[in-house]
């Protein structure tokens, strides 16, 4: 499995070569770290020298204890996972003031190494969800030099102060020796990214009002955030609440936060420059209110600018999503799949249905995507159906990554080529269609309209994700499957009239468009079969009723290499 691995990296990047070359920095610089590379507005996360897609899950919070370890890797070989999110906790990392552990750290390492996976850090430190959980003993028996936020009526509140000096010094202190011990245990880099603290911002409160932050509020903005914020026409010595009325206190908050999370990045990336990222608990995508709504300070998508502009060390804004409507997922989605952003989902909900929303993620170009509680611990279950085995929890994910695993090398390099959509289906959970089977479809499903088309150059290519009598797309052998809306199709072009095609619970057809719209067409040949080495082995051609009504994707992995012609 190891030698096969490495050889079908060795193949991609060979394929990748072009891309690498005109992109990855020049030779002798820290090409063999794992970096981030933007083309033409897409992103490609560069794991030795080709795109690499995180097909992730991440433990619960209490799961990176090396006494837990066996409950967490025997759960990411059953999802074919290749990358595990595990945090670093603070007060485990440093639990005296300058003495450090490595000890789970290195566990961590060795461990990830044995099991041929890669990992992505998450530093629990100053922020966990909005508080200071996970600050070190000896600074929460100190609250005056490490304090929280005083709330306008003066109450503390379970928030660390962004402004604090000296939790910004002991949290850059602690995280750049934890950059710096990395850096030389890991050398193979089995880490790949880190998180730089855990949602960050304050739940109960929107912005401080110590003494030292009411100053900081009364002051100048500063020029950055009135560029990125469209204020650049109003006087430089604007305070923030002048300059900003209503939304002062919460963009003061994401200033303060994102500067302190910009510094501690800076200073990681200065010792060792591995990705990083922040992410986000993110507010309703519709209607999100004001804070303290949402949880304020984080990189939400009304405040990017100042995030951008406070942490340029931080290489990306990730949102954690677990909104349940499916238009508020993919709203998320689009938010975070911006021309300054690479799209990557450290969290999310796993469970059943929502599986499909990776491949919401992969057509909006995602490094990678990460449902969240996915080992077994059995602590974070399924809140719509808590009788869920932990088999069941784990076998939607299980089954995205059984299928695309295989080719993630190629997957990452066709989406950073911009070659590659998807559809997903787009209904909502507790809409009553899914149940009730189309009428015509017993006569000809062809002249089904499609749930979706997809639009290549000179192919388009519709989507169903109804139930067909005919051949059921539901009929499965998959414990839970997940009830419709299930679907889930990929699509990537490989030349001129060649794709390459696969999906879950759904079908997928093809017609010729733009010049050659209506023309006749047929199928030159349906393979399937599986990348190995980096190239396509057909196991078998499919024909007859296996394509007769489109290409039926049911619960079992399916990769189809098409070849159309035009008659
Ligand atoms: C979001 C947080 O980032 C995670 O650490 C975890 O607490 C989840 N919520 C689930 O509760």
């Amino acid at each position: 499995m190891m030698i096969m691995r490495t050889c079908n990296r060795w193949l991609v990047m060979l394929l990748a070569a072009s891309v690498a070359v005109m992109n990855a920095p020049a030779r002798g610089d820290d090409n063999s770290i794992p970096h981030i590379v933007q083309k033409d507005g897409r992103y490609a996360l560069f794991v030795d020298g080709a795109p690499y897609l995180i097909l992730g899950a991440q433990v619960n919070n209490s799961s990176g204890w090396p006494a837990v370890l066996p409950k967490v890797w025997p759960a990411m070989e059953f999802m074919h996972v290749n990358t595990v999110e595990i945090p670093i906790y603070w007060e485990q990392f440093e639990p005296e003031y300058g003495k450090f552990d490595y000890s789970v750290l290195d566990t961590l390492l060795n461990q990830a190494r044995e099991e041929n996976l890669h990992l992505v850090l998450l530093w629990f430190g100053t922020w966990k969800n909005g508080s200071n959980h996970y600050m070190p003993r000896w600074m929460k028996l100190d609250p005056d030099r490490y304090p929280n936020i005083v709330r306008a009526d003066g109450q503390f509140i379970d928030s660390p102060s962004p402004v604090a000096k000296d939790t910004l010094a002991a949290d850059i202190q602690a995280f750049t020796t934890l950059m710096r011990h990395l850096k030389e245990a890991d050398p193979d880099h089995t880490v790949l990214m880190v998180q730089v603290e855990n949602e960050p911002g304050a739940w109960d409160g929107v912005r401080d009002y110590s003494p030292a932050a009411q100053a900081l509020f009364d002051g100048p903005v500063p020029d950055e955030v009135l560029a990125g914020m469209g204020k650049s026409g109003v006087k430089p010595s604007t305070n923030w609440r002048d300059a900003f009325g209503a939304d002062a206190d919460e963009y003061f908050q994401v200033w303060c936060v994102s500067k302190f999370i910009g510094q501690v990045a800076a200073a990681g990336k200065t010792v060792y420059p591995l990705p990083m990222y922040v992410n986000a608990s993110v507010r309703d995508p519709f209607k999100p209110g004001r804070p303290p709504k949402y949880e304020c300070g984080g990189p939400n998508d009304n405040v990017f600018p100042i995030w951008k502009a406070e942490a340029p060390a931080v290489d990306l804004l990730a949102p954690d999503i677990y909104q349940r409507e499916t238009a508020k997922f993919l709203k998320v989605l689009d938010l975070y799949h911006r021309a300054d952003n690479p799209l990557f989902v450290p969290e999310s909900i796993g469970q059943g249905a929502y599986a499909r929303f990776l491949f919401a993620a992969l057509g909006r170009g995602a490094i990678g995507f990460a449902p969240f509680g996915l080992d077994y611990t059995r602590t974070f279950d399924s809140p719509s159906d808590p009788n869920m085995t932990a088999e069941q929890a784990l076998s939607p994910t299980a089954l995205n990554y059984e299928l695309i695993g295989p080719m993630s090398r190629e997957i990452a390099l066709l989406n950073f080529e911009g070659k590659l959509q998807t559809a997903v289906d787009e209904r909502e959970p507790r809409a009553p269609e899914p149940q009730t089977p189309p009428t015509a479809d017993a006569e000809n499903p062809r002249l089904e309209p499609p749930d979706q088309i997809l639009h290549f150059e000179s192919w388009d290519v519709p989507v169903w994700f109804r139930p067909m009598r005919r051949f059921d797309i539901n009929q499965s052998a998959v414990p839970a499957a997940p009830l419709p809306p299930n679907g889930r199709a990929l699509v990537a072009q490989l030349g001129e009239n060649q794709f390459l095609v696969t999906g879950l619970y759904s079908r997928v057809g093809f017609l010729p468009a733009g010049a050659a719209a209506k023309k006749p067409w047929q199928y030159l040949s349906v393979e399937e079969g599986e990348y190995v080495n980096g190239v396509f082995k057909t196991s078998r051609i499919l024909n007859g009723d296996q394509t007769d009504w489109g290409l039926i994707f049911r619960a079992n992995p399916s990769v189809l290499r098409v070849t159309l012609y035009l008659r």
